[in-house]
């Protein structure tokens, strides 16, 4: 066997790319391990979204090389360095001018190729390969593989791209059009994913709820009737999905929180900003009322939802204004836990010219004042479980001996002990005890749900 490591960034869509890696290069003989300095393959898979995550990208892989060339001395063997994602998409070729020791380039929609890739690579030519075409089959169609062990949670791309063109994002240019895949192969994928022992799947997409395709009969489906014909796995016990675009939220998806109980009373609702001339300039297409109105609804259809968002603090053009209008709205929606990120240029993108960037102090006492909301709202949330009984997912051990975490409904980490030796996977309920700022902790009901 030869050994594979793979670093992710960013998004849960680039996490999933990385399980479909394994997958995909499982086959050629390639196994997972967990250092660069054993390993003959290494994948960084990166985020161009802000400057911070392109930046995480070289200093990663200036580390890759001290740790390849210590490898090259002490065995005399070569490792093939593969950039992926985003970063390699925006960047092509640039990425082998600042770093020549990368191998490969290839991007999101073309990492089904990487096998290829691989192959071609000769360490005494030190040539090199570069993939960073859309191609025109859909790469699922390639990707059909078994699945590796996933543990009792697992993403699952369902729409990838984006037509919204944001002025702010580089999503559209960075992983193409906006692309549904057809509901058998979700399917296939989902019935593969549990019978490898998965009990929660989050289906994935840069609008998740844009996603539509043709069901069976030819009728139009969107992501309400995907999910309610997922909730007939037998074993699949809970179905998330994010992040969702509040412009795609229709009513089949509302009802679909009331009347499937599968799925997972959580929704992340992305604002941006609270103001409706920013709202106007990021290009977002709807107002701080429209986004309100879609709170409103989904609380009338279940009003016990955790709701989640993100923020953009300090976009081109923000007045003091304009921030305090983002900080009456998250103050009327009340989040669950929300995102929030000062505003990066991206080159490229059309906010990136906009002539009256803020200042960055400024950028930062906004965003400290937003987060520190966000924060008491959470612990507020967080508190509200205190005394309710959940039913939670077992999702791993924690650091503690005898200690378990799991995950609420509501999307939160719960930990709680138990002498059980082999809980992970299973439902458990658990009576809240005491409530953190990033956590619950709780205590395990004797009886087992499952
Ligand atoms: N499709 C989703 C979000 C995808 S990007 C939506 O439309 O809401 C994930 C998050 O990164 C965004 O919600 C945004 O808050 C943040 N983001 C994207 N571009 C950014 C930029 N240039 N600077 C700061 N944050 C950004
Ligand atoms: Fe980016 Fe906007 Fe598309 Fe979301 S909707 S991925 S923020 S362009
Ligand atoms: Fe980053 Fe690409 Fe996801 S830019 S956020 S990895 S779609």
């Amino acid at each position: 066997m030869k050994k594979l490591f793979i670093k992710t960034h960013g998004c849960q869509m680039n996490f999933y790319d990385s399980e479909k890696m394994v997958d995909l290069l499982k086959p050629h003989g390639y196994q997972l391990n967990n250092n660069v300095e054993d390993s003959d393959i290494i994948v960084l898979n990166t985020c161009h979204i802000r400057e911070k995550a392109v930046e995480k990208t070289y200093s990663e892989l200036g580390r890759i090389r001290d740790k390849i060339a210590l490898r090259k001395e002490k065995t005399g063997k070569d490792s093939i360095v593969a950039v992926a994602g985003c970063v390699a998409q925006a960047q092509g070729k640039e990425i082998m001018r600042r770093s020549p020791w990368v191998d490969i380039v290839v991007g999101p929609q073309s990492f089904q190729n990487l096998p290829e890739l691989i192959a071609k690579v000769d360490p005494i030519k030190k040539n090199k390969h570069v993939d960073i075409n859309f191609p025109v089959i859909p790469k699922f169609d390639q990707l059909n593989h078994e699945v590796h062990d996933r543990g009792p949670s697992a993403f699952l791309t369902i729409q990838e791209g984006c037509d919204k063109f944001c002025t702010f994002c580089v999503v559209p240019y960075t992983r193409g059009a906006e692309y549904s895949r057809p509901v058998k192969s979700i399917i296939d994928e989902a019935k593969k994913l549990i019978d490898a022992g998965v009990k929660e799947i989050t289906l994935l997409g840069q609008n998740v709820n844009a996603w539509n395709a043709n069901g069976p009969n030819k009728k139009k489906w969107g992501l309400g009737r995907l999910i309610a014909e997922l909730a007939k796995i037998k074993d699949l016990e809970f179905i998330r999905y994010t992040t969702s675009h509040p412009l795609d939220m229709d009513l089949d998806l509302i009802e679909a929180h009331r009347d499937i109980e599968k799925l997972m009373p959580y929704l992340h609702l992305p604002l941006q900003s609270g103001s409706d001339n920013i709202l106007k300039l990021m290009n977002r297409k709807h107002t701080t009322k429209q986004y309100l109105k879609v709170i409103e609804k989904v609380r009338h259809y279940k009003p016990d939802i955790a709701i989640s968002g993100d923020f953009i603090i300090g976009f081109p053009g923000e007045s003091s204004r304009d921030h305090e209008s983002t900080i009456n709205v998250i103050n009327e929606v009340q989040y669950s836990q929300a995102y929030s990120f000062k505003y990066s240029i991206r080159p490229g993108t059309p906010a990136g010219i906009y002539y009256n960037h803020v200042d960055e102090k400024v950028k930062s006492s906004r965003l400290q004042e937003v987060q520190e909301i966000l924060r008491e709202q959470q612990m507020r949330f967080n508190k509200n479980s205190i005394g309710s009984t959940l039913k939670v997912l077992v999702l791993k051990h924690g650091k503690k001996n005898g200690q378990y975490l799991g995950r609420s409904p509501f999307n939160q980490s719960i930990y709680f002990n138990s002498e059980e030796l082999n809980l992970i996977g299973s439902t458990v309920d658990i009576d809240v005890t005491e409530a953190f700022q990033n956590s619950l902790t709780g205590k395990m009901k004797i009886n087992k749900c499952t």
